[in-house]
């Protein structure tokens, strides 16, 4: 599974453009789940064009969702708004706590939230700096975030350990190395059995491999190299 994150980018002109491009260029590519996260705005409009011709390896999800179930929140989206347009959508990433202060425990109520409403969870876990505790960090982190959770509840959340310092748009970002990546994501399969675990921190499809050739990842979460629908295709063939 490979998921494109496109973070507060792209004209709805752009977004449509690329998304049939993506679609298009699928239709060769076996064996893959790609899942597109626009901006909340483009959802509806490419769900449509997702209908049309529907092409099962491709699938929507969504950047954020609210940690309240509805009401005065001005501003929000709701998990139960987004059900029926998406399949996914990305909690806890980095930026939403860097920026906006998101907290383990509204990454926990959002993925109740969202498992409600049938909505597979991608929840991002990683630390900010690279250390001998890392992974402990990183497993303390999902284990607030999941702490609630009966067994086969855990096997439908996606978690995605995402070192903050191996983000592209971080000053002196590094992607990990696939070796790197698979020891963490292994001590995180240790710890939560079943549950898939991507990866994502600068993949594009150079490095891609690297990281999907690892047993316990199960495929990446891209940023910046997914915004270039040529190069987003590359890393689906490279995977
Ligand atoms: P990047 O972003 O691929 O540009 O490093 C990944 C992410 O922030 O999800």
């Amino acid at each position: 599974m490979i998921v494109a994150n496109w973070k507060m980018n792209k004209t709805i002109a752009d977004a449509v453009l690329d998304f049939e491009m993506i679609k298009n260029g699928l239709e060769n590519i076996d064996d893959i789940k790609a899942v597109i996260c626009p901006s909340y705005v483009w959802l509806a409009p490419l769900a449509e064009i997702a209908k049309t011709h529907s092409v099962r390896q491709l699938a929507l999800g969504a950047q954020n969702v609210s940690n309240e179930e509805k009401g005065a929140f001005t501003g929000e989206v709701s998990a139960q708004m987004l059900k029926n347009l998406v399949e996914y959508c990305i909690v806890g990433h980095s930026e939403q706590v860097a920026h906006f202060g998101e907290s383990p425990e509204q990454t926990r109520a959002k993925v109740n939230l969202l498992l409600k409403n049938q909505i597979t969870p991608i929840a991002c876990v990683g630390e900010n700096v690279k250390s001998d505790n890392s992974i402990f960090e990183v497993i303390n982190i999902a284990k607030q975030i999941l702490k609630d959770l009966a067994a086969p509840q855990r096997r439908a959340v996606i978690l995605c350990y995402e070192p903050v310092w191996a983000i592209s748009s971080n000053p002196n970002a590094q992607p990990a190395t696939g070796g790197y990546a698979g020891k963490v994501a292994r001590a995180l399969s240790k710890e939560f059995p079943a549950t898939k675990i991507l990866y994502g921190g600068s993949v594009d499809s150079k490095n891609i491999r690297e990281f999907t050739v690892q047993d316990s990842i199960g495929g990446a979460l891209v940023g910046s190299a997914s915004l270039d629908p040529k190069e987003f295709l590359e890393i689906l063939r490279n995977a």
